[in-house]
């Protein structure tokens, strides 16, 4: 046996309820050498989740938590728990988190989510930039808080909105930015460049602009 030991890898567990391209992103990630990061266990609200598929078909431990109930989120808690998570991730989570979810794992969860936030919260993101007329929305990384959508900002990927662009092409556009978006943030976090002070989120200074390929973080620098 090798005495050279592989430095470990923070844990990531996802919640997810549908489609699932940004847990593949985030799956794509931590199957390369060096990504900081592997996703350890995808848990779903929804039993026929393509999202679980995902996870089944790379050997990762994929689980349906039958939302009925109101004990679910006790038993989503326990779960959750019971992967050791360094990191939770909503991917595509069609559920609003308790206060007291939120607060278990206080720091710990984060999400993404289809617009500049915190223009545009909840459902149908993309349709509600169109109505409004907006030429630039995008996604945000957050971490999630006991509001929809309010949580403290670690990353936003800008992302212009073409004139003839309807729900669909905008979605498919942003998509695009979230599939990078989501592992670059989960990359500083596994790294420690990112400090949640309050409600606001700092990068330390190597991680500030320059490498983040060209999105927008929040504040640049402090430290
Ligand atoms: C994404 O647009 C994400 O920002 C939002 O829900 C969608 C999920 O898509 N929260 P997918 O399941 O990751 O493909």
């Amino acid at each position: 046996m090798s005495a050279e030991r592989k430095p470990s890898r923070l844990r990531l567990v996802v919640l997810v309820s549908g489609r699932g391209s940004n847990l593949q992103a985030l799956l794509d990630a931590g199957g390369e050498r060096n990504f900081p990061a592997e996703v350890v266990a995808v848990i779903s609200d929804n039993e026929s989740a393509s999202a679980l598929d995902r996870a089944r078909n790379v050997g990762i431990e994929a689980r349906w938590v039958d939302p009925a109930g109101e004990d679910f989120e006790e038993r989503l808690g326990r779960e959750v728990e019971a992967m050791c998570p360094g990191l939770i991730c909503c991917a595509g989570y069609m559920r609003i988190l308790s206060s007291s979810f939120v607060a278990r794992f206080s720091g710990k969860i984060i999400n993404i989510h289809p617009s500049l936030l915190p223009s545009f919260p909840g459902l149908r993101a993309q349709r509600k930039a169109l109505r409004a007329g907006v030429r630039v929305s995008g996604c945000t990384v957050h971490f999630i808080d006991e509001g929809v959508d309010t949580g403290p900002i670690i990353l936003q990927a800008a992302v212009p909105v073409m004139p003839d662009d309807d729900e669909e092409s905008l979605s498919e556009r942003i998509l695009a930015f979230e599939h990078r978006l989501y592992p670059l943030a989960v990359r500083l976090i596994a790294e420690g460049k990112i400090r949640l002070e309050g409600n606001r989120v700092f990068l330390d200074k190597e991680s500030a602009w320059e490498n983040l390929d060209g999105f927008i973080a929040p504040k640049p620098i402090i430290s």
